[in-house]
């Protein structure tokens, strides 16, 4: 099977392993792909915000299937460009990719469908901001939310009404462009959070869906999840005091209106919906929708799933999902990432990396190869990513292997899985404070 990959980074390259494992063969090819990309397959300089250019290599090279990685090009409409030339894509239209695109959009997708979600209010207009950030009645933090793509950088949790103010008169300003001209300022949630994925296939005529196992990513840059936000800095799953009925009870209140809500409104899906969940004292609620793969969660669900990915995603890709429970590993995965000196604030570029051998997945997110040497190209550089029995197991695993991959200012949180592992040790459940 001939597939075009799009993107470049780790959550691509677990998906590119995962991919060549299939048991069919998979001629891969990956766009702009990476240097770790291409020796799995080719790779090919496309522009993925351009879906002329995208449908253009597709429509001469007639891949059998399109895998999007990443949502940009999915809201670009570049899983539109190419369905219309008669080829499957794992991913959605941008019609439905909007529910990441607008975070307005998506608030009000989930109100529509009675979907548990913080109270919220979409302002466009600085005076109406101001009021409601001077008549807060939620309680603080205020969370202000840039509606469109933000590179992951449009939320922020004001603790006062003058970094309220400030925010939500820097997003007006254009702080993140068209993109923060509208702003969702939402209740801020408290408790557990977790990441749910759940592959879709809707149609006017059918909805079918099957869930993956429920991720725990760690955001903030330091141990003890101290520091600033990052892009995801470790995940593991499945998460061990999570119980069936909690899963149920997460399929029946947020996936089940979901879907049933994406055919209701004409939203046709063929992809993977992340549903970004908080489980507060009062059970889950969505903080958000993303219309992609979680990056690091990926590296966790693709040691886990047992399936052959390939078949499996060409199954969503041509509408044919058959609703089932997916073959899994009995096993805890987790994936730590190894980022670069400076990140979140940079990525410093250019260290030479020591590669030993390490008796787990290495996954590359941001390297580059010069004369046969991998050098650091991203915030977040490699991943280690393995399985095994129990969580425990699985963190004893990577301790094990990190001192097999370094670089001069390396950074690693050591603690991935360590809070959920001593919840689980304690007999506490998800109902217990986090
Ligand atoms: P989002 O991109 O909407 O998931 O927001 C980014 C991060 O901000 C989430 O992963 C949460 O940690 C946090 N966050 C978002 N919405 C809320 C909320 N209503 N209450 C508390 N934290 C939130
Ligand atoms: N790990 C969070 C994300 O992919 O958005």
């Amino acid at each position: 099977m001939k597939i075009l990959l799009l993107g470049s980074g780790g959550r691509e390259h677990a998906l590119a392993l995962k991919l060549r494992a299939s048991a069919s063969p998979v001629d891969l090819v990956s766009a702009p792909g990476s240097d770790a990309l291409a020796e799995l397959g080719r790779c090919v300089p496309l522009d993925l915000e351009d879906p002329v250019a995208v449908a253009a290599w597709c429509a001469a090279n007639r891949p059998d299937l399109v895998v999007a990685g990443p949502e940009v090009p999915l809201v670009a409409g570049v899983a539109d460009a190419v369905r219309a030339l008669g080829i499957p894509v794992f991913g959605h239209g941008a019609a439905t990719a909007r529910l990441e695109g607008s975070k307005a959009f998506a608030k009000a997708f989930m109100q529509r469908h009675g979907i548990p979600c913080a109270a919220s209010h979409t302002v466009s207009d600085l005076a109406a901001g101001e009021a409601l950030i001077r008549g807060w009645s939620y309680g603080y933090p205020i969370v202000l939310k840039a509606d469109g793509l933000a590179a992951g950088k449009g939320v922020v949790l004001a603790h006062s009404e003058a970094q309220a103010l400030e925010t939500f008169r820097a997003f007006l300003a254009g702080q993140f462009g068209a993109a923060s001209q509208t702003v969702v300022f939402e209740a801020p949630l408290v408790g557990m959070e977790l990441s749910l994925h759940v592959l879709v296939d809707v149609d006017a005529d059918h909805a079918t869906y099957a869930l993956l196992p429920a991720c725990q990513d760690h955001k903030r840059i330091f141990d003890g999840d101290q520091g600033p936000n990052t892009g995801g800095m470790g995940a593991f799953g499945p998460i061990p005091f999570l119980r069936p009925r909690d899963i149920e009870r997460m399929r029946v209140d947020l996936v089940e209106p979901t879907v049933r809500g994406l055919r209701q409104d004409g939203l046709a899906a063929r992809g993977v919906l992340f549903l970004g969940v908080m489980w507060t004292a009062s059970g889950p609620e969505l903080l958000e929708y993303n219309v992609r793969f979680g990056d690091p969660e990926t590296q966790v669900l693709m040691q886990l799933l047992d399936e052959d990915l390939a078949a499996l995603l060409l199954e969503v890709a041509e509408g044919r999902l058959k609703a089932r429970v997916l073959k899994l590993k009995p096993h805890t995965a987790i994936t730590v990432v190894l980022a670069a000196e400076d990140y979140p604030e940079g990525a410093k570029k250019g260290v030479p990396i020591t590669i030993g051998s390490p008796a787990v997945t290495v996954i590359h997110a941001g390297t580059r190869k010069q004369d046969g040497q991998w050098l650091t190209n991203g915030g977040r550089v490699l991943n280690l990513a393995t399985s095994a029995p129990d969580l425990a197991a699985a963190r004893a695993a990577i301790e094990a292997a990190l001192p097999q991959v370094h670089w001069p200012g390396m950074q690693v949180r050591r603690d991935i899985g360590f809070k959920a592992l001593k919840h689980a040790e304690a007999g506490k459940t998800v109902q217990d404070p986090w």
